[in-house]
């Protein structure tokens, strides 16, 4: 029997495919299939989710739709001059990043696009079909990484291209992740269509650096009966995504992402705000300081500062991978609706869930224990029949 036939290979469709998320994760998991660098920042590599049945780093094949045509080599190269990718990673990964960029086909709208909304959706999914069809996959999960959208204008407006990439990840019957704070599935209709497909869904934004540091002190200051009476925060980045939430309408939706964690954790809703400013010379380099005044034993007033300096995508780059072979083996599975084990990854997770990243931790853990115990088909069974099944009934 092949090694394809006992290990199915599972698509990863990513939105926003020529992006610098989407090229570190191609780049990354191309350089550590290989073993060129360890799987630093992958949770899904540690001990406990050996047992869990996840699809190998060698196993995924990469496509997507993006709005740009820049190479994804190109793209790979000038992350490699910002300092974002070790050198020679993507000389060393060439061929994956050349099979990865002819898997990408044209995303829309762009401007001037005259396409209904409906024939958006029928375009999308069919790529998405025909990438399941010509590689033989029984699966691939479709990963939101594209700009961060403005806020929904509500009822009567135009769908969000998220929405419309949601609705098509359903009707091709592929499972979805949103690493954005975009509306996505969230919309009303993609969330009836959710529920009436029973396809597994993950999001939304991912929990990278000032919020995953949230996640943790908020906690500590409640179990420590500390009264927190502000929590203020600054970012500083560059790079596309630093040019998108230069928009205030875009940088809302990922604030009350941020803001969540702490309404959360704490009970309360802290005095302060978050701002983003775009710094285009920082390029993917974030500084985020978060300013955080608390009374102590008999009114004391204290305050922490915390000055996190990260490299966005290279934050990003292993959760999107550690979402893609979780949600790939929840859906081989026959697990279904929203991932809320999947909080201790997102901002503003789906479903009911702790907000605290330790017992976050632990509802991962358990989820990654039920699926290596999940009664599941012969995988290689599956494989064969994999080309059968592309797509669902919207
Ligand atoms: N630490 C992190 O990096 C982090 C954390 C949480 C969330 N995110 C989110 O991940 C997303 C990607 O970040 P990035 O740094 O890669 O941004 P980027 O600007 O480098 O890439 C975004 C890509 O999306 C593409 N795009 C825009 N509109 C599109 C459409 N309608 N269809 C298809 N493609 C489209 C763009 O052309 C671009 O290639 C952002 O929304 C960001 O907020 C990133």
């Amino acid at each position: 029997m092949s090694a394809s036939l006992s290990r199915p290979r599972v698509g990863v469709w990513l939105i926003g495919a020529r992006g610098s998320v989407a090229t570190t994760v191609v780049t990354g998991c191309a350089a550590v299939a290989a073993g060129l660098h360890p799987p630093t920042g992958m949770v899904t590599e540690t001990p406990p989710f050996t047992e869990s049945g996840l699809p190998a780093l060698s196993d995924l094949v990469f496509g997507g739709h993006d709005t740009l045509d820049c190479p994804l080599p190109k793209r790979a190269e000038s992350l490699t001059a910002g300092g974002v990718l070790p050198p020679g990673v993507a000389t060393a990964v060439a061929a994956e990043l050349a099979a990865a960029d002819r898997e990408i086909r044209p995303g829309g709208p762009t401007p001037g696009d005259t396409r209904s909304e409906a024939e958006l959706i029928t375009a999308f999914a069919d790529d998405l079909r025909d990438f399941l069809h010509r590689h033989e996959l029984e699966r691939a999960v479709v990963v939101n990484v594209a700009s961060t959208e403005p806020v929904s204008q509500g009822p009567g407006a135009p769908l969000p291209a998220s929405t419309l990439y949601a609705l098509a990840a359903l009707r091709a019957g592929c499972p979805y992740v949103n690493f954005t704070p975009s509306e996505g599935m969230h919309h009303p209709v993609a969330a009836r269509e959710a529920e009436r497909s029973g396809l597994p869904h993950a999001g939304r934004d991912g929990k990278t650096g000032q919020t995953l540091l949230r996640a943790v002190l908020g906690p500590m200051f409640a179990q420590r009966a500390l009264t927190v009476r502000a929590w203020s925060g600054t970012n500083l980045l560059g790079g596309g995504d630093g040019a998108a939430l230069a928009d205030p309408a875009a940088a809302a939706a990922k604030n009350a992402g941020k803001e969540r964690v702490l309404a959360d954790t704490l009970g309360t809703v802290p005095e302060g705000e978050v701002h983003i400013d775009d710094v285009p010379a920082l390029g993917d380099w974030k500084t985020a300081w978060d300013h955080i005044a608390f009374d102590g034993f008999l009114g004391t007033r204290m305050i922490l500062q915390t000055i996190w300096q990260g490299c966005d995508s290279a934050l990003a780059a292993p959760l999107v991978l550690d979402l893609a072979r979780l949600t790939a083996r929840a859906h081989e599975s026959g697990v279904s609706g929203p991932l809320s084990a999947l909080g201790f990854y997102f901002k503003d997770p789906v479903g009911e869930g702790p907000s605290g990243l330790a017992e976050q931790y632990g509802e991962l853990l358990r989820f990654g224990r039920s699926l290596g115990e999940a009664d599941g088909e012969d995988r290689g069974a599956r494989a064969v029949r994999g080309t059968e099944k592309t797509g669902g009934a919207l």
